[in-house]
């Protein structure tokens, strides 16, 4: 079989990319070690920038998600027992953020693929990319003991942090950056109304909470918790108590409880890999970079990522010129390091860690208080927020 690129994974990225590629008449397979319940069954993230809302319309898949998506111009920062707004739409000039689970994202881009019968093939085994350093780049996986091999112009690896794709990269050519934190998040998702109409982001002596919702109806909240505690221990009496605790009350008096049908803990961690790019070999997402969920950039720097290749391959097969594809890594890299940064600032400014003494405590005190009282500070946040430029 002969493609003009193969797409390994089918997460967001590679159904994101496959879908601009699709619109722009441009041939792509895509290959996914896992089946499809599987990959819809992963809970992620769902605040989207205006960019990925703008992508996923370019797309032509971005219909239920306006139809649905809760358009949100400003979140909480809850503190000290009390909490601040940072109005999003005043402090950047109108723009917010689409709170819209990435989940449904996910299935809403396998439909439109479906729908114009691109090619996915789920349950691929031993994918490998090969030769991508050369002239004929070409994948090779099996399906039930059967081994396929596909001839390319390009691969795009978007197959996430567990992925093949950055493992394939020669080791003397690439480098990684990675910072892991001492804690995790415990995530609880439950059918009940949201405690409040915008995200709260908490900071508490008992450790970090968040806020978050996928619908009227239905809330997404976390906790800070040790890398070491177990799901299994934390009953939904035991969630609600410690979300109460760490939450201002008047928040705390307005959560509504109920059983949760999804309880995970996740760890936190920055990581960059450089380059995003190894000859006819793209790095896409999150198997070039991850960052911690605080402020939600994981999803958001993926969509990113897929911008700046589509416009390159698009200027490569219509245009005839390499230049978009041989400034993919660094403008790429350019917007990661800021939202590896943004997410960092805003993990270290939010969460207690186990070595967090006196004096970083007055630190993180000041700095919220600078927050709330500065609008030049208040501006620097709501602009990583909603999102820099592409
Ligand atoms: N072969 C084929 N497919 C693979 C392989 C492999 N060896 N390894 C992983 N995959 C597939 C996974 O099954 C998954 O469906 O690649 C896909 C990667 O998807 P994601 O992990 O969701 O990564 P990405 O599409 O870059 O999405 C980034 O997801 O992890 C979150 O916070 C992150 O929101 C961000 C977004
Ligand atoms: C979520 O809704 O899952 C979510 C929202 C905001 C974040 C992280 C996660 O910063």
């Amino acid at each position: 079989m002969r493609t003009q690129v193969v797409i390994i994974g089918s997460g967001p990225s590679g159904l994101l990319l496959g879908q601009l590629l699709a619109k722009a008449g441009i041939e792509a397979v895509i290959l996914d070690r896992a089946g499809k319940d599987y990959i819809l069954g992963r809970v992620r993230a769902g605040v989207l920038e205006s960019g990925t809302v703008g992508l996923m319309d370019e797309a032509g898949a971005g219909g239920r998600m306006h139809a649905e998506g809760l358009p949100h111009g400003g979140f909480s920062l809850a503190f000290d027992g009390r909490d601040h707004r940072i109005d999003l739409a005043d402090l950047t000039g109108g723009k917010g953020v689409m709170v819209y689970g990435q989940t449904e994202l996910t299935r809403d881009l396998m439909q439109h693929r479906e729908a114009i019968g691109a090619a996915t093939i789920y349950d691929a085994a031993n994918v490998r990319p090969h030769d991508f350093d050369g002239r004929s780049p070409y994948v090779t996986y099996e399906t039930a003991g059967v081994s396929h091999r596909i001839d390319c112009d390009f691969i795009a690896g978007c197959d996430g942090f567990h992925g093949v794709s950055r493992k394939a990269a020669p080791e003397k050519s690439i480098t990684t950056f990675e910072k892991v934190y001492p804690f995790g998040w415990l995530g609880l998702l439950a059918d009940v109304p949201p405690v409040n109409h915008e995200l709260i982001y908490a900071n508490h002596p008992r450790g970090f909470a968040l806020c978050s919702m996928r619908s009227q109806s239905r809330s997404r909240y976390y906790l800070q918790c040790a890398l070491d505690e177990k799901v299994e221990d934390w009953s939904d009496e035991r969630f609600w108590g410690e979300l109460r605790r760490r939450l201002p009350a008047h928040h705390a008096d307005a959560l509504v409880i109920g059983p949760s049908f999804e309880k995970s803990i996740a760890p936190l961690r920055s990581f960059v890999a450089e380059p995003m790019r190894f000859g006819n070999l793209f790095l896409v997402g999150d198997a070039a970079h991850i960052v911690p969920p605080t402020g939600a950039k994981g999803l958001n720097l993926a969509a990113s990522d897929v911008h700046y290749l589509y416009a390159g391959l698009c200027e490569y097969y219509q245009d005839r010129s390499s230049a978009g594809i041989d400034a993919y890594s660094a403008r790429a890299l350019s917007r990661v390091w800021k939202a590896v940064r943004f997410s960092w600032w805003m993990t270290t400014m939010l969460h207690r860690f186990p070595d967090t003494g006196a004096f970083d405590q007055k630190i993180q005190e000041a700095e919220l208080d600078y927050l709330t009282h500065s609008r030049a500070a208040a501006t620097v946040l709501a602009e990583n927020y909603v999102g820099l430029a592409y």
